[in-house]
């Protein structure tokens, strides 16, 4: 899980690096592929469930799932980078949302709210919480910040499969129960927020999503390990801008 989560690590902060304007979302992604590839390992997303890429790029009002392709990024977008790797038989899976250039004030803050409600989560992400109480956190710290978290998609359980039990659901779901958390576990953590309303829409790809009122929406994710203490980020986010 260690290695996994280094080379998903460092995927990501390679995506990021060209999120700039004039490049393109295809692009990104044939950085990420080879990236991948030369570490040993394989892109977890290409061909899951017939996607069609190593990475999803998701712009501006897109939550996630965005498909890489002949799209050029401009200053002023927001982007979603989510990517995973396979190696040697486990997976690591991390997102973040990168400013493209300059950015509106009411982005950079959704960005911000979005990255810090994920922390903000893993203050329960030790043996003695249970899920519920990272759910919480993260929706707390969101709603109090004036966005919404995205009800449809939600964390999950990360190991020999990309999602497995329990499902990390970023806003408190009685459905899902109150699993225990234990030392071991190791789980993807994803709050996914929108500056507007929490609805969202499917595109006709299949794959991406959009919010409903065409509000700007971001991303954070980071695989990590449960421990009787501090949790361990697997996927370091250590290297990313701020
Ligand atoms: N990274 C997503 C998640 O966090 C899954 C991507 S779906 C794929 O669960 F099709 F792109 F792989
Ligand atoms: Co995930």
């Amino acid at each position: 899980m260690r290695r996994a989560g280094k080379i998903t690590a460092a995927a990501r902060a390679l995506a990021g690096e060209m999120v700039t304007p004039g490049v393109t979302t295809q692009e990104i992604d044939q950085a990420v592929y080879h990236f991948i590839k030369s570490q040993g390992a394989e892109p977890s997303f290409l061909n899951y469930q017939g996607y069609p890429a190593s990475v999803c790029v998701s712009v501006n009002d897109e939550v996630i799932h965005g498909i890489p392709g002949k799209r050029v990024l401009r200053e002023g977008d927001i982007v979603s980078i989510d990517v995973g790797a396979f190696k040697d038989g486990f997976h690591g899976d991390c997102a973040a949302t990168f400013a493209c250039g300059e950015i509106s004030e009411e982005a950079k803050r959704l960005i911000q709210v979005t990255r810090q409600s994920f922390f903000e989560g893993l203050k329960f992400a030790r043996e003695g919480y249970r899920v519920p109480d990272i759910s919480r956190a993260i929706q707390a710290y969101v709603e109090q910040s004036g966005f919404s978290v995205v009800r449809e998609y939600v964390g999950h359980g990360v190991g020999r499969k990309m999602h497995e039990a329990p499902e990390v659901p970023n806003y408190v779901e009685e459905r899902c129960g109150r699993p225990r958390l234990l030392r071991g576990m190791t789980l993807a953590v994803e709050p996914m927020v929108n500056a507007g309303k929490a609805g969202i829409q499917v595109l006709k790809d299949g794959w991406t999503v959009k919010t409903a009122d065409g509000s700007l929406s971001a991303h954070y994710e980071n695989s990590i390990l449960i421990t009787d203490g501090e949790p361990e980020l697997l996927t370091d986010p250590s290297g990313l801008p701020e």
